[in-house]
């Protein structure tokens, strides 16, 4: 195995095991630095009362993320959404609501054990506008130009080639599509081993681009109006972030 495919089985195990954990309704984070032991920085805590009553209890407890990419994402009526590594399908429920039913939500997750229960979230949600779909961001198994806006909660830095997610990104959005994803990342004057030293790979930390390394990237692949906006401390240094960015241009059914 290679060392990205290493990391990429790495974290696969992680999430199925937290999956099926998920199954049984107890508590556990994944994203949970293990020498913080700080559950209110990932999960749950970060959506409002009124998402609470939006969506299935079993949704919200399978929620792992570092953020609340719908709060930000300025879902519209009739959009199509992509959430990236879509967990138990917190974000894919609530982004179905927002877009209604002349949108649709995807939800994209390489775990089978975290798609299985997504799909009993959403069918206990009665969503009827979302579909979640197996593969892994680095290569999305979507057309060119098709998507809105993506999503994605705490899981870009979980990859082991984000210069690929973000050229898939582009990729699916359709010109004038944006981008509005929570993630951790890294002040810039932190090395690779600053940040391997705060917490795990599979933990969202030691994987987290710097704020930096996140605008560079965003621009090489094309995206415009890159901004790393800082929400709360999740490490020292390092923080739960909302990444956005534009695809230039005009959608063709504009
Ligand atoms: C930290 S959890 C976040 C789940 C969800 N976004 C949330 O907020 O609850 C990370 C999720 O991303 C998925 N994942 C990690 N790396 C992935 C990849 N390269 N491609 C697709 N899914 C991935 C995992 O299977 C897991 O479900």
């Amino acid at each position: 195995m290679t060392e990205k495919s290493e990391i990429t089985e790495l974290v696969r195990e992680r999430y199925a095991a937290a999956a099926l954990q998920l199954s049984d309704v107890s508590s556990t984070s994944c994203c949970v630095p293990t020498d913080l032991g700080n559950g209110d920085v990932f999960g749950r805590v970060l959506y409002t009362q009124g998402e609470d009553d939006e969506i299935p209890e079993e949704a919200l407890l399978a929620s792992l993320g570092c953020g609340n990419p719908t709060a930000v994402a300025d879902l519209h009526p009739g959009e199509t959404v992509l959430d990236l590594g879509s967990g138990g399908g917190i974000d894919v429920l609530l982004s179905a609501r927002r877009v209604g039913p002349t949108g649709f939500a995807y939800g994209l997750d390489m775990t089978d054990e975290m798609l299985a229960l997504a799909r009993a979230n959403a069918a206990k949600a009665e969503a009827t506008n979302v579909e979640f779909i197996k593969g892994q961001m680095e290569a999305i198994p979507l057309a060119d130009d098709t998507i809105d806006v993506i999503i994605s909660n705490c899981v870009i830095n979980l990859s082991a080639d984000k210069n690929a997610v973000i050229s898939e990104m582009f990729r699916v959005l359709k010109p004038g599509g944006r981008l509005g994803i929570s993630d951790v990342v890294a002040e810039n004057h932190l090395s690779a081993e600053d940040r391997i030293q705060r917490g795990s790979y599979a933990g969202c930390i030691a994987g987290a681009l710097s704020n930096q390394e996140y605008l560079d990237a965003l621009a090489a692949a094309g995206f415009v109006d890159g901004a790393v906006n800082y929400t709360h401390e999740v490490a020292a240094e390092m923080h739960g972030a909302i990444v956005k960015a534009v695809k230039p241009g005009v959608p063709s059914d504009a």
